[in-house]
């Protein structure tokens, strides 16, 4: 039994849908061993996943980045990602909301060895998991942040299963007492632990230029598509401390945390101290594409 998960909820294995309770892999999966692999977090409003391609192109850009061949073509995929969303509506009550779809695949299964083995088959793991939107106070009150070095590797855009560095970052928050940390490299700001940030200084939005240094989300093009037909400025380019710092609005956007407004950054208010006018513009645009899918 794992606390907290429910453990008679169905997932899928290597082909197979079996209970959470009985899903078993090997000690010596390389994702357990190195951390060998990547993963997907897509979020799903009244069964419809959202941004489903967006999701599976970047799933197939980590999995070429770090050369894992699953044979899967996007239509498998998105036909797996449907398959598991229809099987936990059929199991649930349909008002027990929103849910999210977890991928993970990893290298598989092999003597232990650093470089890759020669003809073994990936792991592939897929689950859904209730998903509880961000409530009216996160909305409205925003959240408190800290700043962090980063002290990632370099290879920030693929979305790999070894994050011990946003684990850390993350629970440098949670011990801070605060929502998530805004982490810097250098001078130049990065992203959140396990999300993007956006930065408004006089009416212009920015947010760092997607490189190697982050994780493009998938919300990253749709929030520039979102500021674009709300008239507002936005500029992809290199952010620099200074300029959080000393920011009109600062914000924070992930799947699970859509876009959100960050109130205060190592104690001190941010602006105002209230979520600004970007922000509402944004968030009732990102609302209005939510209600209309
Ligand atoms: N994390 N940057 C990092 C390091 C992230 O882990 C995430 C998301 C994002 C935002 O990406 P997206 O908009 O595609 O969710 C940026 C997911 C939600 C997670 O690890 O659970």
């Amino acid at each position: 039994m794992i606390p907290d998960v429910d453990n008679d909820s169905i997932v899928y294995l290597n082909g197979e849908h079996v209970r959470l309770g009985d899903a078993k892999v090997s000690v010596l999966d390389r994702g357990f061993v190195f951390g060998d692999g990547i993963y997907e977090v897509v979020p799903v409003y009244n069964g419809k996943p959202f941004r489903m391609a967006e999701h599976i192109a970047r799933l197939q850009r980590s999995l070429n980045a770090i050369r894992i061949d699953t044979g899967y073509s996007d239509a498998r995929w998105a036909q797996l990602f449907e398959d598991m969303v229809r099987r936990t509506q059929a199991a649930t009550a349909p008002e027990s909301g929103n849910v999210m779809i977890y991928l993970q695949v990893t290298r598989g299964v092999a003597k232990r060895d650093h470089a890759f083995p020669a003809g073994i088959a990936p792991t592939v793991f897929c689950m859904v998991s209730p998903f509880k939107r961000p409530t009216a106070a996160q909305r409205e009150q925003g959240l408190a942040t800290i700043s962090l070095p980063d002290i990632r590797w370099l290879y920030c855009h693929i979305k790999s299963v070894s994050l011990l560095g946003n684990v850390l970052a993350k629970q440098a928050a949670v011990e801070a007492g605060v929502d998530e940390v805004i982490q810097f490299r250098d001078d130049f700001l990065s992203e959140g632990s396990s999300s993007n940030i956006w930065v408004v200084k006089n009416g212009v939005l920015l947010a760092p230029e997607p490189n190697h240094l982050i994780l493009e989300g998938v919300r990253y093009r749709f929030i520039e598509s979102l500021a674009q037909k709300s008239g507002i400025a936005f500029e992809s380019r290199p952010v620099r401390r200074h300029e959080v710092e000393t920011a009109d609005e600062l914000m924070l956007s992930s799947a699970t945390k859509e876009i959100l407004p960050i109130v205060t950054l190592d104690g001190r208010p941010v602006g105002q101290g209230t979520p600004g006018p970007v922000y509402r513009a944004l968030r009732a645009a990102y609302d209005q594409t939510l209600e209309a899918l």
